[in-house]
């Protein structure tokens, strides 16, 4: 007997509404998004001047999306501001960038419980609620200050950092808080989960309540990890039908294609990847006319500080290398300031004999995914791929290096352009069948199944707590879940 699916309520921070190429987390949840009834909610992309502008609904077919204009000030502080230069860098690692700013942390907070009031007006008792990413630890806590009961499940798509990082962000407490209103939260990798359940052991130790002090929490969530996949065999036929998209001068008899394609950011590893590619020209000057390596780099994000500067540092190590090295007839390094479409890359990644995805902190990287897919298993290209991608958990079988070595990373390129045929067909075939299981559709799935179990479990703790959902999480509360999710080890893959 078929059950009728209950509502997915979707909540991100874009959304994905006009656009014509569906892009990664479209694409993660193109099964929920065909068979089920779906409200998608959050930022328009647009701003305005007015406050409470309200909600611009849309409909196709099953899918409504619901969304909202920022004004420039939430913008600033919530976008620009507390999400970009308090958690991203803070959470790849770079507390050296992180800036945290109260007012910035007040905004972010008021928009989050701003799309909760709006969010709550519009679910009914029956929905399944899924939020994504960054933007919006605090929403799930907002939506129960408002009775929301419904099962709720969070999907970070960038990395857990060790509990050594994430204390350090003087709102660690707010954010759990937020992750610990959930019932279940996903992270892309076992490092990331491992470092959640360590963080939430050591606030558990350190919150030690009194012999006799009342036990008024016990969080109902529970932490997993669900890699993200893509749809491996659309993207495997998308690239065979736009091969040859390489200019043919760089990829004739005797050449070959490196290729990096990453949106601008300080995590991507961009000035680390051309010093290598510096290396391996100076310590194998024979390569020089033989092999050039373009680097597609879409801008993000340049209304913040780091990205501009980024910028002008990638900008200046490449003109260093192409400066060095450059003759009438060729240069090492082409560099793309702009995205390409979707099928363009696809078929240069097909065209490529290496791929370079050496990010110093990435949650996944679809990219070096996609490129794997788009290979052709006859004469398959190598990746080469940091240690520190989520993707390197499930892709052993790449060129795994330490982007912080640029000799090792000129090895590892050096080893890609010379490794047999059978060797590379071996390691393109495993890592196929990687992605092949973990796709799109599994990781839809998976999450959706576990959120709908671990909400049946948790219906029975709940039944047993005292805890009403109106009140943000005390201290002892949080640590009270966080005891209760060290003690829960489970792993997606
Ligand atoms: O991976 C994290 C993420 O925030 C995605 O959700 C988003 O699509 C991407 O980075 C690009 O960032 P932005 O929305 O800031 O342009």
């Amino acid at each position: 007997m078929s059950r009728k699916l209950s509502r997915l309520v979707l909540v991100s921070n874009r959304v994905p509404v006009g656009e014509t190429t569906p892009g990664g987390l479209a694409v993660a949840l193109k099964d929920a998004l065909s068979t089920r009834q779906v409200l998608w909610f959050g930022w328009s992309g647009g701003l305005t001047d007015k406050t409470g502008a309200g909600l611009t609904s849309i409909r196709r077919g099953n899918v409504e999306y619901a969304v909202t204009d920022l004004t420039t000030d939430e913008y600033e502080g919530y976008y620009a501001g507390y999400a970009n230069k308090a958690l991203w860098p803070s959470f790849h690692y770079r507390l050296d960038l992180a800036e945290y700013q109260p007012d910035e942390f007040a905004t972010y907070m008021a928009v989050n419980a701003r799309f909760a009031r709006e969010l709550f007006e519009r679910i009914s008792p029956s929905d399944q609620i899924w939020i994504h990413d960054y933007h919006l630890i605090p929403l799930a806590a907002e939506l129960r200050k408002f009775g929301v009961t419904n099962p709720i499940g969070f999907f970070s798509h960038i990395p857990f950092p060790s509990p050594e990082i994430f204390r350090a962000i003087p709102q660690h407490a707010a954010l759990a808080s937020g992750l610990m209103a959930c019932d279940l939260v996903g992270f892309q990798s076992d490092r990331d989960r491992s470092n959640f359940e360590r963080y939430a052991a050591e606030q558990a130790a350190m919150s030690a309540l009194p012999a006799n002090a009342p036990q008024t929490g016990g969080s109902r969530m529970r932490a997993m990890a669900f890699p993200i996949g893509i749809d491996a065999v659309g993207f495997a036929k998308e690239a065979e039908t736009s091969a040859g998209c390489a200019p043919a001068a760089l990829v004739g008899a005797g050449k070959c294609l490196i290729l990096g394609v990453d949106r601008m950011d300080y995590s991507k590893g961009l000035v680390e990847r051309v010093t290598a590619i510096e290396t391996l020209l100076d310590s194998r000057p024979d390569l020089c006319e033989r092999v050039s390596y373009i680097q597609v780099t879409p801008p993000s994000r340049g209304e913040v500080d780091a990205y501009a500067q980024l910028r002008i540092e990638l900008e200046t190590c490449i003109g260093h290398v192409n400066g060095r090295f450059t003759t009438l007839d060729w240069a090492p390094v082409r560099y793309l300031a702009q995205g390409l479409p979707r099928n363009e890359l696809a078929g240069l990644y097909r065209d490529a004999a290496v791929g370079l995805v050496t990010p110093l902190r990435d949650g996944m990287n679809l990219v070096a995914k996609e490129f794997v897919a788009a290979q052709d298993p006859r004469n398959p290209g190598v990746l080469v791929l940091s240690e520190f991608a989520g993707v390197a958990e499930q892709l052993p079988e790449a060129l795994i290096i330490n982007p912080h070595d640029p000799a090792q990373q000129a090895r590892a390129i050096e080893h890609a352009l010379a490794m047999p045929l059978p060797e590379r067909q071996e390691r393109h075939a495993a890592m196929m069948d990687t992605l092949n299981r973990y796709d799109a559709s599994w990781w839809c799935g998976a999450f959706l199944q576990e959120l709908a179990v671990a909400t049946s479990r948790s219906s029975a703790v709940q039944a047993g707590a005292a805890h009403a959902h109106n009140e943000p999480l005390t201290a002892p509360q949080i640590a009270a879940g966080a005891l209760a999710v060290a003690g829960c080890r489970l792993s997606g893959s």
